[in-house]
């Protein structure tokens, strides 16, 4: 059983991350998205929300599990038996930090090989970031979220949950 990670912040899941994860789901047995709970980033939607929203967009796949981690990815991705951690790659700019962190990750353990998938050129300006942007300034994120998401959107900044260093 070819197990896969798939982790991130996830703040809100986009429509690129869906994409990357269609492609994951076709090459391993089971894929983990994992949310990580201590993330530095601030996120708007807490822990329990991103979870939520991803179990609803990641419905239909049988081969998913949505979960949360702390602590070292690689760690958490052995205690899953995972042999694999998926990143998708949109851009050059990407590389730096994510090529830095595949290797990190391999020192620390050889037998967790991260595996980079490319999302649909469509997708390759579209970030979290660049949702929460779009939708605080009243933007239309319907070609960038699901529709379970652009509601959670709507209703968190109504709600003034927004930062704005998120
Ligand atoms: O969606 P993101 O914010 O780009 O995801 C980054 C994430 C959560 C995958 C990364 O920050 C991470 O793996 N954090 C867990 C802590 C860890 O293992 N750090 C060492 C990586 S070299």
């Amino acid at each position: 059983m070819k197990i896969a990670i798939y982790p991130g912040t996830f703040d809100p899941v986009t429509n690129g991350h869906l994409d990357i994860l269609d492609r994951a789901v076709k090459l391993f047995d089971k894929v983990i998205i994992s949310v990580a709970r201590n993330s530095t980033k601030n996120p708007i939607f807490t822990e329990d929300e991103r979870i939520a929203l991803l179990k609803a967009a990641a419905k239909k796949y049988k081969n998913v599990r949505v979960e949360s981690f702390t602590g070292l990815l690689v760690e958490y991705a052995r205690s899953k038996k995972a042999t694999a951690i998926v990143r998708g790659l949109r851009v050059i700019s990407d590389f730096e930090y994510e090529f830095q962190m595949a290797l990190a990750n391999r020192r620390l353990h050889e037998d967790v090989e991260t595996v980079f998938l490319m999302p649909n050129e469509k997708y390759t300006y579209l970030s979290s970031s660049i949702v929460r942007e779009v939708a605080r300034l009243n933007g239309n994120v319907r070609d960038f979220v699901p529709p379970i998401v652009r509601r959670a959107l709507k209703k968190k900044l109504r709600a003034g949950g927004s930062s704005t260093n998120a």
